[in-house]
This record gives structure tokens, sequence and C-alpha cells, in this order.
């Protein structure tokens, strides 16, 4: 039960009623990550105007701190410029959440390197190079930084 591990309101409040839940048509940018441990998987769609994140989404099949992460990421992310978007860290989803149990904490790194895919994904359709190494590196955090809880 959620109580049992210590979850805070607003993880609550973001996974029975996220805000950013969806899909956007065509989007700009596209980045899933998954954790193959938990199974739980994660992607994030961006709409792109002027440099700035117009509008930022997630479709996360996941367990609730990975659903809140991401919704507390969606909202961290959009109105920010590529630039901005990219130094979000899963300490900032973190906080955003008011705390996740420690053993959860792997779960808001899905979010951080779903959102950096999918700027990656929309740089790299933009002209920009994209190196097969930081997707890599994303990828394997996402699958480190598991936790088991027993
Ligand atoms: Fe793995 Fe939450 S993302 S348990």
């Amino acid at each position: 039960m959620a109580e049992q591990i210590g979850y805070s309101k607003e993880v609550m409040k973001r996974f029975t009623n996220p805000k950013h839940y969806g899909e956007i048509k065509n989007p700009d940018g596209v980045g899933e990550v998954g954790n193959p441990q938990c199974g739980d998987i994660m992607k994030v769609f961006l709409k792109v105007e002027k440099n700035k994140l117009k509008d930022v989404k997630f479709q996360t099949f996941g367990c609730v701190s990975a659903i809140a992460a991401s919704d507390a990421l969606c909202e961290l992310a959009k109105g920010k410029t590529i630039e901005e978007a990219k130094k979000i860290t899963n300490n900032a989803i973190v906080d955003k959440l008011e705390g996740l149990p420690a053993i959860k904490v792997h779960c808001s790194v899905l979010g951080a390197n779903g959102l950096k895919k999918a700027i990656l994904d929309y740089e790299g359709k933009h002209g920009k190079k994209v190196s097969k190494e930081e997707l890599k590196k994303l990828d394997s955090e996402a699958e480190e930084e598991h936790h088991h809880s027993h």
C-alpha cells in the first residue's frame, strides 16, 4: 500500500490525477526509456516552438512513482528552452514531488532521461549529430539506478 512506503501527498496527487498524461500528435521529439528490472516504460512527447518546449506530455506504464515523476517532469519542462530543459535532473523531479522513498528514487531517473532522449530526438531531426554513446548512457542510467525493495 502506498502509505506503507511513505509516498508524499504530492506523489499521490500526481499519480491519481496527472495533468500531463497523454500523447502529442506529430510530436517534434519523442523519448522512450525503460527499466527492464521493474518493467516500467516511459515515453515523453515534445512540441517545440522557437526553441522552447511548448508542450510536454507523457505516457508511462509503470509504478506510482514513475507516473508521478513523469507528470512532475512535464511540468518542470514546459515553457523552458531546450538548453534549460536539458539541465533538469532527477533530483529536481524528486524535489517537485516533495520527496520519494529511497527505494523509489530510480523511478525519477526514468523521467529525467526520457526527457533527455526526447530532446536528442528533436535535435537529431534538426540536423544536430546525436551521439550513440549519449543515448546508451541514458538507457543504462535508467537501468542501473534500480534498487530492489527487498
Ligand atoms: Fe521501476 Fe518505479 S520505475 S519501480
